[in-house]
């Protein structure tokens, strides 16, 4: 069995963005039911209910430890200790790396990247705050199944496969003199993840493009969690906050001929979740005609605390 619990749901920044005066920060702000707060996006999921496995370390990950009992040290523990066995990085971003900072203090964990994303972190010292000598990092092949352990050894009862989607370098990490910005493969990875008993979920919080080897690999999934950073391409230039399109960002979007709920609808996935959802994305508000369209079709959006059990 497989139990994943949503930590964070948004894309960076996390709603409110801590800058944002848009309409939907201020609503919030005076307290409108019809919008949640939400972290930055991130997964916990545990086979054995007591040690988990981080997928990403947003920025936020402090207060999603402190939000979230499961990820406190047992009443039995010793005085540093953590449910937390292993974090597994989809990408470079800072959404997805900032939150191991939080995880110093010599504490035991395993990390596995992709090895583009495990040289970022090696050619940056801040870094190795995770005490080398504590926290192992593990390079993830593509295509390869990882069977993923606890510090000491232990299996954890929990396989991922990473496998490379359409996407982009990290922003921080962008060449500006290249047309692709200098990404390549490994930057932007999916994760399939299973438990010994045949569970199985897929998380790919960016996704720039479908494809049909996508829709194959997807295809009869009983859960997946997908890139829903922006319900439409523009939408962060017609709100007037920005000057980049979804496609510029490396995240296709949710609406429209080319987007995720026409790309997914034929797919026969049970269970299809939003997740990684942009401060400007008109599914943060409870109700609204695109969450009506999209639960139509199917979609659920993920929020932070979400429980679900495969
Ligand atoms: C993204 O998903 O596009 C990035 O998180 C952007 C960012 O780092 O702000
Ligand atoms: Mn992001």
């Amino acid at each position: 069995m497989l139990r994943i619990v949503v930590l964070g749901s948004a894309a960076g920044g996390g709603f409110p963005q801590w800058n944002s005066n848009d309409v939907t920060a201020r609503r919030f702000r005076a307290g409108d039911r019809r919008l949640r707060g939400r972290t930055q996006s991130s997964l916990a999921v545990s086979s054995d209910g007591e040690r988990w496995v981080l997928l990403n370390a947003s920025p936020d990950l402090r207060q999603q430890i402190n939000d979230r009992p499961i990820l406190h040290p047992s009443v039995d523990a010793p005085k540093r200790a953590t449910p937390i066995a292993a974090v597994v990085l989809t990408g470079a971003d800072v959404d997805n790396v900032a939150g191991l900072l939080t995880l110093r203090e010599s504490q035991p964990l395993a990390l596995h990247a992709d090895a583009r994303v495990l040289d970022v972190l090696k050619g940056n010292s801040i870094f190795n705050v995770l005490n080398p000598a504590y926290v192992v990092r593990h390079a993830l092949a593509l295509e390869q199944t990882t069977a993923l352990r606890d510090p000491s050894g232990r299996p954890l009862g929990i396989r991922v496969r990473a496998f490379a989607v359409p996407g982009k370098i990290a922003l921080w990490l962008e060449d500006l003199r290249k047309s692709d910005f200098g990404t390549a493969q490994g930057d932007t990875i999916g994760l399939e993840v299973s438990d010994d008993m045949g569970s199985r979920f897929f998380y790919v919080p960016g996704c720039a493009e479908f494809t049909a080897e996508l829709g194959q690999r997807l295809a009869g999934a009983d859960l997946i969690f997908f890139d829903g950073t922006l319900w439409e391409d523009d939408e962060m230039i017609a709100q007037g906050v920005g000057t980049k399109t979804g496609r510029r960002m490396g995240h296709m979007s949710c609406s429209g001929a080319e987007g995720t709920i026409a790309a997914i609808s034929s797919l026969g996935v049970k269970r299809k979740v939003f997740i990684h959802i942009n401060n400007t994305n008109p599914l943060l508000i409870d109700g609204s005609p695109e969450c009506m369209q999209a639960e139509r079709a199917g979609w659920e959006v993920a929020y932070d605390g979400m429980e679900l059990t495969l």
